[in-house]
């Protein structure tokens, strides 16, 4: 679903690192730009929290602290996204931290806003529904990646793609 958010930052000339767990749908990126050299692939669980973070530490120590780090975990993984917010701030407050939130958000993840916000210029993208024809329906992955190009490029610090409102017409 960030895939063409992945693109848009390899196109514009940064230093790219992608996480995922499959190899092979990573290799996307390198086979798509073979001309770019600064697009690093890390195939890694974020589930498995104490390698996730040792990943993202390497990373680091490789390439340098992050710009912008776009996260979309699922809720199942919000002790990695704590930790991951701790080894960021260890490196850099200044760090901007797009934090994707799905409709279905956990409360762990809401609660924590202000605790992350002391830490980095965190920032959130809420991902809502779109009503066409008075029928509604989720957001394509497109629009989800150009919503976020869009927060990205407007600097606010919450952003809704699409609508999260009226709750009812969730689809
Ligand atoms: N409000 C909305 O409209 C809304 C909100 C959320 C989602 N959606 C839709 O729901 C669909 C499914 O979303 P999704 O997030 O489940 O799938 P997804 O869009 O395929 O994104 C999952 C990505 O995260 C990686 N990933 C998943 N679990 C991981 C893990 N444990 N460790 C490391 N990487 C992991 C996957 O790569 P690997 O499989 O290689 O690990 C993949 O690149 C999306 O395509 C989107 O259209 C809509």
């Amino acid at each position: 679903m960030l895939r063409e958010v992945t693109e848009y930052f390899i196109l514009n000339n940064f230093s790219v690192s992608v996480i995922g767990r499959d190899i092979q749908k990573l290799n996307y990126f390198t086979d798509k730009f073979p001309g770019k050299k600064t697009i690093d692939l890390i195939s890694q669980d974020y589930c498995d929290t104490e390698s996730f973070i040792k990943a993202v530490d390497t990373n680091i120590k490789l390439h340098g602290i992050f710009d912008i780090v776009i996260s979309w975990l699922h809720s199942n993984a919000n002790n990695s996204l704590l930790q991951l917010i701790d080894v960021l701030a260890k490196y850099n407050s200044k760090t901007i931290f797009y934090h994707i939130k799905g409709s279905a958000s956990s409360s762990l993840a809401q609660t924590k806003s202000n605790l992350f916000n002391n830490k980095l210029d965190y920032r959130e993208i809420s991902l809502g529904f779109k009503i066409e024809n008075n029928s509604s329906r989720w957001l394509t992955n497109t629009e989800i990646s150009n919503g976020i190009i869009d927060a990205y490029m407007s600097k606010k610090t919450k952003y809704v793609v699409g609508q999260i409102e009226p709750t009812d017409r969730r689809p």
